[in-house]
């Protein structure tokens, strides 16, 4: 089968989230099962050009002028990655903005160009595709432009996170192009704003979401962000399929950034692991004490405001206060937050935070932590409790989304993370209490641990998942 994954961003070439990840893994997991795999990406200014040759060149209709797009290609390990050059992503710093929380004031003509280049490429290739696969908002005018250009494909939608939707005044979209879809025109606010997001939910074959749980929360539970009436009409074409985990990037087995290897037979690495993370972090006193670990984007949706901000004290400094644990934070992100944390940290010896994004850091965190806190709002999947479970680091969850799916509370003898609901500062501090109690059997921590990491989340099942919505659209 011939698939074509359209994203803005992907493993090994861009990356601010779990969708460059996932792209990437899924793609290589397809290819190794006999498929034809290309995905299709901007070249941003800071990919290397090494390596790429361009295939192709073409002209892109843009409200009355013709704009020159070049298309330049790299195989990895059997995948062809696709490579929009165009100014608006080849003289750009950042992937959505130039830092992560300012959006370029361009992104509808820059995504929607995106779009129409997506179809041109296709229709000018020799290569027939059979499957268009789209991921997220920036993704979502292509379905109806494969269809405006004359391309036969069908057309599958991921939803990576339906918070964002790429919503625009029509005037941005009217003034790059004089072909919006009826599609867009529907969302919250439909009569004021084009929804790149509805637009791609309207005009493919499939949906998918990355968790039966979200799935069924964005339909049915009132957390569909405007668009539930589309996923309820769409009910029968669509499906939650949870994402894997990619083995050769995350296995502290062979991981080159752990100070020491370990594995299910012998975990005593991991004790290596925790010292040198403590030491990393400036934290003394603490090697016999619970480690929580968060590496998270500093946002609302990933609970911050529940730890952070709600109650005096909130949840994350009463759990400092007894000092017979200690915390490390990984993460960017919003202001307030970094306000309060850099506050908490002055004031507790037993909490040390980082602002920034290290992918490094984020191995050695996995691996060195005994616990690993996520308390999301929500979560569409999620992949660091995916991470935490493979290195052996027990997981504390909010019961949503794919959060829900993948970890199972020590309550049960399969038990593999604490799970708490509803969120809210109390049962977070109650979640990681009853995890700091938990640590104090060491033989029931290692067994925990060793289920954790047996847990089996490679790309496999869901990629055969994905390979039958593929087959029965065709
Ligand atoms: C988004 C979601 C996250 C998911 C990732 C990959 O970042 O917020 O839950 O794991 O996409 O699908």
């Amino acid at each position: 089968m011939k698939i074509l994954m359209a994203t803005s961003e992907t493993v090994p070439f861009s990356k601010s989230g779990g969708l460059a990840d996932v792209v990437g893994a899924l793609s290589a997991t397809l290819t190794e099962m006999g498929n034809e795999v290309r995905i299709f990406m901007p070249m941003y200014s800071f990919i290397e050009k090494e390596g790429w040759h361009k295939s192709l060149s073409f002209l892109i209709p843009m409200l009355g002028t013709n704009e020159r797009a070049e298309i330049y290609e790299k195989e990895v390990n059997g995948v062809v990655y696709v490579g929009l050059s165009h100014p608006y992503f080849s003289k750009r710093l950042g992937i959505y903005g130039d830092t992560s929380f300012q959006p370029y004031p361009d992104n509808c003509p820059r995504f929607l160009c995106f779009a129409k280049a997506t179809a041109l490429y296709l229709a000018a290739t020799d290569w027939k595709v059979d499957i268009v696969h789209c991921h997220d908002w920036t993704t979502g005018l292509i379905p109806y432009y494969l269809n405006y250009f004359k391309v036969e494909a069908k057309t599958v939608f991921t939803i990576h996170n339906l918070a964002y939707q790429g919503v625009f005044p029509p005037f941005d979209a009217i003034i790059s192009s004089s072909r919006i879809p009826k599609s867009a025109l529907r969302g919250p606010k439909a009569h004021e704003n084009i929804n790149m997001m509805a637009a791609g939910l309207l005009d493919c074959d499939f949906i998918t979401t990355v968790s039966p749980t979200y799935m069924e929360e964005i339909r049915e539970s009132g957390m569909g962000c405007g668009l539930d009436d589309i996923l309820k009409d769409r009910k029968d074409d669509s499906k939650g399929i949870i994402n894997g985990i990619d083995y050769n990037e995350w296995n502290p087995e062979t991981d080159k950034d752990l100070i020491s290897n370990y594995s299910v037979s012998d975990l005593s690495g991991k004790e290596e692991c925790k010292k040198e993370l403590l030491e990393e972090f400036k934290i003394k006193g603490y090697d016999d004490k619970p480690l929580f670990a968060i590496i998270s984007r500093l946002a609302d949706q990933k609970g911050f405001d529940e730890l952070l901000l709600e109650g005096e004290p909130c949840a994350l400094e009463r759990i400092l206060q007894n000092h017979d644990s200690a915390v490390v934070l990984i993460g960017t992100g919003d202001s307030k937050y970094v306000t309060k944390l850099s506050l908490l940290m002055s004031k507790y010896n037993n909490l040390s935070v980082k602002i920034t994004f290290s992918t490094p850091l984020s191995h050695k965190t996995e691996a060195g932590a005994d616990f690993f806190l996520m308390p999301s709002r929500f979560e569409p999947c999620g992949l660091n409790q995916l991470y935490s479970m493979k290195y052996g680091t027990l997981p504390i969850v909010n019961m949503t989304g794919g959060l829900k799916d993948t970890v199972v509370d020590l309550e049960n003898k399969e038990g593999t993370g604490f799970v708490l609901s509803p969120l809210n500062p109390e049962n977070i501090v109650k979640a990681v209490e009853r995890a700091k109690e938990f640590y104090k059997d060491k033989e029931s921590l290692t067994e925990a641990r060793k289920r954790a990491m047996k847990v089996d989340s490679s790309w496999k099942k869901s990629a055969e998942e994905y390979m039958e919505v593929y087959t029965s659209l065709l």
